[in-house]
């Protein structure tokens, strides 16, 4: 698939089939995650692939019973390494290590798209849940949930106008 197809076709996925997703797809997607450009390089984040089945139940509990994290082969947590990107960029730290870590799961998004594969962005959790479950300091940034789709994804969720969008400056 061309990249534009790439992007016109990916939409959430919030149902899954039982399938597991090889090891050959984790790491295509996993190493298009670490392909995206970050601020001085650094990397700012962290990625946890969760595939224990107890613990993407509780995941569901603290992102407010979104089931569909339970059903996935196959949740990736991105956290931010605020601290990393501090000793460089001091303040301006907290925004790119944000920044770093929801580009490379973006990245990893249409990746999963690329092999035929669905995932959804879940940002509605409990954060002090979600990091005491993952065991971490860090800051959860997104819990990107990724398997075989189960079913259509509902067609075009719709965009905004460009003119609504754009301002160009000549
Ligand atoms: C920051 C962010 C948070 C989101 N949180 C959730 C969420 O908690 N649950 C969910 O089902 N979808 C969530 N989404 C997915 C959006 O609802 C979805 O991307 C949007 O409606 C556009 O639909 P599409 O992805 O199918 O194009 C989130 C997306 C983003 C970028």
């Amino acid at each position: 698939m061309s990249f534009f197809d790439i992007t016109k076709k990916r939409s959430s996925i919030r149902a899954f089939k039982e399938r597991e997703i090889s090891e050959g797809e984790e790491e295509k997607l996993l190493k298009a995650a670490n392909s995206a450009p970050s601020a001085g390089n650094l990397q700012s984040y962290e990625i946890v692939a969760i595939k224990n089945k107890e613990l993407k139940d509780e995941l569901v509990g603290a992102a407010h019973g979104q089931k569909f994290l339970g059903q996935a082969p196959i949740v990736f947590a991105f956290l931010q390494d605020e601290e990393r990107s501090r000793k460089k960029y001091g303040e301006r730290g907290k925004l790119y290590s944000t920044q770093d870590g929801t580009i490379a799961a973006s990245y990893l998004q249409l990746a999963a798209e690329e092999l035929g594969l669905g995932s959804c962005w879940v940002g509605a959790f409990e954060e002090g849940k979600v990091a005491d479950l993952l065991e971490t300091s860090k800051r959860p940034l997104a819990l990107i949930p990724v398997g075989y789709p189960a079913r259509k994804p509902n067609k075009n969720s719709g965009r905004r106008e460009l003119d609504d969008l754009v301002r160009f400056i000549e």
